[in-house]
């Protein structure tokens, strides 16, 4: 028995005989996974005498971890020089890499040690994790015993982010604060603050009082999804902002985690508020309101000087506040209707010999790239800042896919990835019928963890430009703190991984685990996280037979194909399950009797196209690829109110042509075909589709169709086949040739961009 366990025994007065415990630890669960971690024989306990000594210079660090256990273990904690029964702090210039860290734990010390105040930092909170997740709610238990741990840490990417739209809905600075905390605890470093946008102004800035008044405010808000019809609106004013005192506030709060606060001010576009405000700011000069419903509006800035200053008096007050190095001005999804036919505009393309409307975007950009950089800091926009000209320092953040970022790093800009396919946590993040509504999309948790965040096509020369991945989130359907940790947790954790761990560190199957372990973290820390580890899915395999499978590992799925719920006692799912007539499943994760999670129900219609053989002339697009060509006729429907489910495969401006080919000879009676409708996506169903049926004797028939325009999410379509009274005509062959709606037009959502064109099952009757 060590001396130490001798003066631990005499203090645990409560306890009744002292004994060495036979203490069993979990094996540590730590999120983003470090570097290298070894469990060695043996725990520290930490109980009422031990100290923390921070022999260097780790004050952030120190008084962060000072003042949780102060909290957790409701005593004064005492900061002087120890070697027993210790946290120690020490600074190791062999710690090279940026915010890189050790941390040692035996029965005598923790020692971390670090060359960074940021490398401590995440040294503390590898040690938080360490402990058991009961300290989350304070309770002055001791004493508290973590494993013995040698562990070697360091970030892959120097950019670790997560963004918020706050222009949307708002939240209040508490909660802003437990975002950030939690972005800490995830060893994230960036915190993106989307601050203003066309349904409101966010920030206070003091020269112009009318963006407090008028563009903070909004009069009505659309409510249910905007694709809806008719849509629906709540006829109450919504809005406010964030005092300069409380953005003070915040910075601080996050400064004491190590993250950095990039503010977002939009330009030109995604304007409409501060129009709305002062109306001279725009090309019409005529009175707007702050919108109302989302989607990109016409209402842009005017390239006007009494913009320019506008925009550089915005900008002083909020560098002033920010320390920031960068400053996002935004630049995505800006109309140029209004530039084509202003004076203003015009002149200004003409003056500085621009070719057109994109270059005048570029020059906009690069002017207030300029003045940015006149004080000192750096731009970032999104990936539209690349079209007519990227400014010379900016960086880039590539969001509608990765094609922005390959061509940034390439001519040497550096980069921040948020590719919608893997980072816009707006989008579903599981296919129950019974999550809250969302944008669209489909990105569920494991999807995020695969995130490479470097392109392919850069050498690693180019690569090294990516900065990092970033998680975003768009507040259009989200009007709630509690909504905005269903939507981030736990996809934030698998963010923190792609960021943090090195790419040959990564594991999904080790992560879900510790998924699954964090869950009491976060109920301990009050995270309203989505829970989908105990989800069923389903596919239809190549021999026509319907497989099931879930996530973790220890449970059984079990299912009915009655109609009724399934209990303990319904069928075991051992074997994939025979399609040959339709089918209605029912199916659930159970552990020792108990269901855990949802029940998960698939109607599957057997259809003649089931068991065929099925070609599409082009790769659907990678962020939409339902379940390939196959899922078109693998008899399920895709989801009504969803385009980013398994079922839909998305192109993206291709015009597409299917085949199909029949096992045997069949007679075809009729044709279903469904497209995904949603303009606010740039979705538009194709304006016509063109049949051609080959016959058993190799002739073909061939027809055509027109599709109605139509405000519908789901267009579907019953074609009916010409019979002739006499023969009953047997086909071997179907190809069905569909046009892509084509370039959006002016006056639409998505005006200038290719349209998404979305099919799903193709039913055969
Ligand atoms: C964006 O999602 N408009 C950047």
């Amino acid at each position: 028995m060590s001396a130490r366990f001798l003066i631990l025994c005499s203090l645990i007065l409560t306890l009744l005989s002292c004994r060495e415990p036979d203490i069993k630890l979990s094996s540590p669960s730590i999120i983003p996974a470090p570097q290298s971690l070894l469990v060695k024989p043996g725990y520290f306990t930490m109980d009422p005498s031990t100290v923390i000594s921070n022999a260097d210079d780790f004050t952030h660090s120190v008084d962060f971890l000072k003042s949780f256990l102060e909290v957790k273990t409701n005593r004064s904690w005492e900061t002087k020089y120890a070697t027993e029964n210790v946290i120690l702090f020490e600074y190791d210039a062999s710690i090279t890499a940026a915010e890189a860290y050790t941390l040692e734990s035996n029965a005598q010390q923790i020692l971390i040690k670090a060359s960074t105040d940021a490398g401590a930092f995440y040294a503390v909170q590898t040690l938080i994790q360490l402990l058991p997740f009961e300290l989350e709610k304070p309770v002055p238990t001791h004493p508290i015993h973590l494993p013995a741990v040698s562990i070697k840490d360091q970030p892959r990417f120097s950019y670790r982010g997560m963004h918020l739209d706050v222009s949307r809905h708002l939240f209040d600075v508490e909660f802003i604060k437990k975002y950030i905390d939690a972005m800490a605890m995830l060893k994230m470093n960036s915190f993106h603050w989307h601050l203003t946008d066309d349904q409101g102004w966010r920030i206070e800035i003091k020269k112009y009082p009318k963006l407090q008044e008028i563009a903070a405010y909004r009069d009505s808000t659309l409510i249910g999804h905007y694709n809806d019809s008719p849509r629906l609106y709540a006829d109450k004013k919504y809005g406010g902002f964030y005092t300069q005192e409380d953005v003070r506030e915040v910075i601080a709060f996050a400064k004491a985690r190590h993250i950095n606060i990039i503010p977002e001010i939009e330009m030109p576009g995604h304007a409409q508020a501060a129009i709305a405000a002062y109306p001279e700011l725009g090309c019409t000069g005529k009175e707007i309101g702050v919108a109302t419903e989302w989607g990109v509006f016409e209402d842009i800035y005017c390239p006007s000087e009494a913009t320019f200053i506008f925009l550089e008096n915005v900008l002083d007050e909020v560098m002033e506040l920010f320390p920031s190095s960068y400053i996002h001005i935004g630049g995505d999804e800006a109309p140029k209707t209004q530039w084509k036919t202003s004076a203003i505009a015009q002149q200004v393309i003409q003056e500085n010999g621009l070719k057109d409307e994109a270059e005048l975007q570029s020059y906009f950009i690069q002017r207030m790239e300029k003045y940015v950089n006149s004080k000192g800091r750096n731009i970032i926009g999104w990936d539209e800042i690349l079209e007519g000209g990227l400014a010379p320092n900016a960086t880039v953040m590539s969001w509608r896919g990765t094609t922005g970022a390959v061509e940034a790093a390439k001519a040497g800009h550096d980069v921040i990835m948020t590719p919608t396919s893997h980072s816009y946590f707006d989008y579903y993040q599981s296919e129950s019928d019974d999550e809250p509504t969302a944008i669209g999309g489909f990105l569920p948790l494991e999807k995020v963890y695969h995130f490479q965040p470097i392109p392919k096509e850069l050498t690693a020369e180019e690569a090294k430009h990516i900065l990092g991945p970033q998680g975003n989130i768009w507040t259009e359907y989200i009007t709630t703190g509690d909504q905005v940790e269903y939507m981030a947790f736990p996809r934030m954790l698998a963010m923190s991984e792609v960021a943090w761990t090195a790419a040959e560190n990564k594991d999904y199957a080790s992560f879900i685990n510790r998924v699954e372990y964090f869950h009491k973290k976060m109920d301990a820390l009050d995270i309203n996280y989505a829970n989908h580890l105990y989800e069923v899915s389903g596919f239809l395999n190549d021999q026509q037979q319907y497989e099931l499978s879930t996530t973790t590992l220890g449970k059984e799925i079990r299912y009915t194909t009655d109609g009724t719920q399934p209990t303990a006692s319904s069928k075991l799912y051992q074997q994939a399950l025979p399609f040959t007539e339709n089918l209605y499943l029912n199916a659930a994760v159970f552990k020792d009797g108990e269901l855990l999670g949802k029940v998960f129900t698939q109607e599957m219609l057997f259809h003649k196209g089931i068991g065929a053989i099925i070609t599409v002339d082009k790769e659907p697009h990678k962020s939409y690829p339902g379940s390939g060509a196959a899922g078109l006729i693998n008899g399920i429907k895709g989801s009504d109110s969803r385009y980013g489910d398994s079922e839909w495969l998305g192109f993206w401006g291709d015009d597409i042509e299917i085949k199909i080919t029949f096992k045997e000879p069949i007679e075809i009676n009729e044709i279903e075909l469904r497209f995904y409708n949603a303009p606010g996506q740039w979705i538009y169903a194709p304006k016509e589709f063109e049949l051609f049926f080959t016959l058993e004797l190799g002739d073909t028939v061939y027809d055509r169709r027109e599709i109605k325009e139509s405000e519908n999410n789901i267009i579907e379509i019953n074609y009916k086949l010409y019979k002739p009274k006499s023969i009953t005509p047997k086909y071997t062959k179907l190809k069905i040739k569909i046009p892509n709606y084509g370039i959006i037009p002016d006056g639409k959502q998505g005006a200038g961009n290719k349209a998404w064109t979305f099919i799903d099952e193709i039913i055969i009757n």
